[in-house]
This record gives structure tokens, sequence and C-alpha cells, in this order.
């Protein structure tokens, strides 16, 4: 691997193997997705407890300080909208040139398997990873299910993340599920979950991290849970203690409640 590939990689994955990527590209497809209406302002107070951005190029240019940046990955797939006809059907919407403009440390890609596009969407990872890998640049694989959310169990995910791989992703992320290990155990590279709409209650968050952590996650790249809970920076906090210091999910609600306590 050249230094410029391993680098990128340094920056995202931190020296204990573990990452907290922070998504906040949701609107390339939902709009302004509710609490992310100010992308620039949600985040700003999440920045110190992440360690990179998932980010499209419209938002990370208007919204986003490039004096007091995180190590940026660049969605750069999309073309579709909640109300089009079918999310699974995204081009390419960023060529390597802006791509190296914007100095992203890794670009992102869905993939729609089982869809009508699931041809088109593993050739725009195929072309991505052709392109970057020329510069150095790590593709992460974003295995999406669009509106189709019962699609995320361990079979259907396992081969999701394993076509993603084959095909030359660097990282690929994808849904927590039951019995996540077959899911990192059929992967050769390494693997991050993404959390999904907001769930009803913190523990379940902290559960599910945890859980997907100890069977094999590197970490997160978890956007809604955060900063659609009321106690975002209490949220991110509590996430951090799981992936980077090896908290339980226990720990992490008591360190959510200490940080909240009083607000
Ligand atoms: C949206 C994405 C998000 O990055 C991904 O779904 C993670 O965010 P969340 O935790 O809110 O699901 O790819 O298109």
């Amino acid at each position: 691997m050249d230094w410029g590939m391993k680098n990128r990689l340094a920056q995202l994955i931190q020296p204990d193997g573990h990452c907290f990527f922070m998504p906040i590209d949701h609107g390339y497809f939902q709009g302004p997705t509710r609490n992310l209406e100010k992308p620039g302002e949600t985040v700003a107070p999440l920045l110190p407890y992440c360690d990179a951005l998932f980010v499209t190029r419209g938002v990370l240019r208007a919204s986003i300080d490039p004096a007091n940046a995180k190590p940026i990955i660049l969605r750069v797939s999309g073309g579709t909208s909640m109300v089009g006809k079918d999310l699974a059907h995204e081009a390419i919407t960023t060529s390597i040139q802006e791509v190296l403009r914007l100095n992203a440390a890794a670009v992102g890609v869905s993939i729609f398997l089982g869809s009508d596009y699931e041809h088109d969407s593993l050739l725009n990872l195929a072309r991505m990873v052709n392109e970057c890998e020329e510069y150095g640049i790590p593709v992460m694989a974003v295995t999406a299910v669009g509106k189709e959310l019962e699609k995320r169990e361990a079979r259907y995910l396992a081969l999701c993340c394993r076509i993603a791989a084959e095909l030359g992703a660097r990282v690929v992320k994808t849904y927590w599920c039951e019995e996540f290990d077959k899911v990192v155990n059929g992967c050769p590279v390494p693997v991050v979950m993404a959390g999904g709409p907001k769930c009803e209650t913190e523990l379940e968050v902290f559960r599910f991290v945890y859980d997907g952590m100890q069977r094999g996650a590197i970490g997160i790249n978890l956007g809604r849970n955060v900063w659609q809970n009321p106690h975002p920076v209490a949220m991110a906090r509590a996430l951090r203690a799981i992936v980077h210091e090896n908290a339980t999910a226990d720990a992490a609600f008591d360190l959510f409640h200490t940080l909240t306590r009083g607000e």
C-alpha cells in the first residue's frame, strides 16, 4: 500500500484500530432532514468527539470551516430523492478532480443489492475504486437498503459487504443486525456500522453498537441517533466511550446520564 493511501486510512482509523465517523450526508436524498436543516450548526459541537465527517461537496463548501475540519469522507454517489421513482437509481455525482480539490481523506459510494439498479450501483463503486486507487484515496462502500429497512439481516448484509470488498472498497459501511459476526467474518476489509432511523431509547443504541464492536466492527458511522437526540453531545461522548474506550453499553448509558443531569 502506498504512503498516501496509508496516511488517509490513518486519518480515519485511529491508532486503536477503531473509528467514529459522523455522517451528515442525509440531505443528498432526504432534503432538510430533522435537526440537519443547518448542518454546520448541528455538527460544530460534535466535531471534538468524532474522527471524520461523511458529507457531500455542497454542504462541505457551504457549512464546514476548512480551517477547523475533521478528515472528510466525501459522498460521491447520488442523483435520487425521497419523492422520486427509485432511491437505488444512483450515479456518480462528483469527479475525481473535485475529490482531490476538496482534499478528501476518502469517498463514499452506495450500492443497492437486489434492486433494479444493482448492476449500475456496483459499477459506480468499481469506477470510483479505479479512479481513487490511482491517487491513494480509499473508497468506503455503503450497503444501502433504500426504504426497505427489513433487508437489514445478516445473510443479505454479508452478501453486500463481501461483494463491496471484492470490488475494491477499503472500508464497508453497513447496518448492525443480529449475528453481526456473520457479516464481519465474511468481509476481508474493515466494517463500520450505520445507525439507521432514530431508535426509541439511548440504551438500544448503546447496546447494538457495543454488540457490533464485540463482534468485529471497527467502529460506527452513526448520524440520526446522535444529532436527532435531544442531547447530541452526550450521545456522541457516550458512543465514543464504547468505540474508543471499550465501555460497555451500561457504562455508556451511565455516562450519558451523568452528562445530561442538570441540563
Ligand atoms: C445516508 C447515509 C448515512 O451516512 C448512513 O445511513 C448513516 O447515518 P444514520 O446513522 O443516520 O443511518 O449513508 O445516506
